[in-house]
């Protein structure tokens, strides 16, 4: 095998889908934005892996100012609010592996996200997270996760500075 064969990936070939959370308008450090930073990775993985997609939308948007948008989402997380989604995904049977993507938002994935995935079984699922920030990492994300997906294997995850998004495509490629 040549040395540069990238090794293949052990998640290739299960069914996977990923569930993000991501905004647009005005973001840290990226001023206007028309996709989120955290849909930008999504794509980039949905190109690698085949993966199914859905995106967790807030019925009612968070502001497109920066920091009114800071205000309602930090007001919701101190409240613990289950925010109304646009849609929502009902179940995860078919999926083995699921991609688990979102902001950071003070340290934790935002309160829509909540919402979602605490209406899904994640018994014996593979969970890969993945969060674009502005300079928390994965934050307390991880930890979160075991708890709002219960029965679930959290793998190591992936963490992209939100104003690296566009340029991450070979590091999104080494994880997946
Ligand atoms: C409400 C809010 C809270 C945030 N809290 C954090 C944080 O705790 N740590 C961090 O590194 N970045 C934080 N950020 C920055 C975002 O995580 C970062 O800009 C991310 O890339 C936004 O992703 P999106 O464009 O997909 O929504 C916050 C941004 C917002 C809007």
């Amino acid at each position: 095998m040549s040395l540069f064969n990238k090794k293949k990936s052990q998640y290739v070939g299960k069914k996977s889908i990923i569930i993000y959370f991501s905004r647009a308008d005005e973001n840290y450090a990226v001023g206007y934005i028309t996709k989120g930073n955290t849909e930008v990775v999504a794509e980039y993985i949905r190109d690698l892996t085949s993966a199914d997609m859905f995106k967790v939308e807030r019925k009612i948007p968070y502001a497109k100012d920066y920091n009114t948008c800071i205000r309602e989402a930090q007001e919701e997380q101190q409240k613990n609010e289950r925010p109304e989604l646009v849609a929502t995904l009902d179940n995860i049977d078919d999926y083995e592996v699921v991609y688990v993507g979102a902001p950071v938002y003070w340290g934790y994935v935002p309160q829509p996200m909540v919402t979602q995935l605490e209406k899904l079984n994640f018994e014996g699922k593979i969970v890969r997270p993945f969060t674009t920030h502005e300079g928390s990492g994965l934050g307390s994300i991880p930890s979160q996760l075991k708890t709002l997906c219960k029965g679930a294997t959290i793998e190591s995850g992936l963490a992209i500075r939100g104003a690296d998004a566009h340029s991450s495509k070979n590091r999104v490629e080494d994880w997946v």
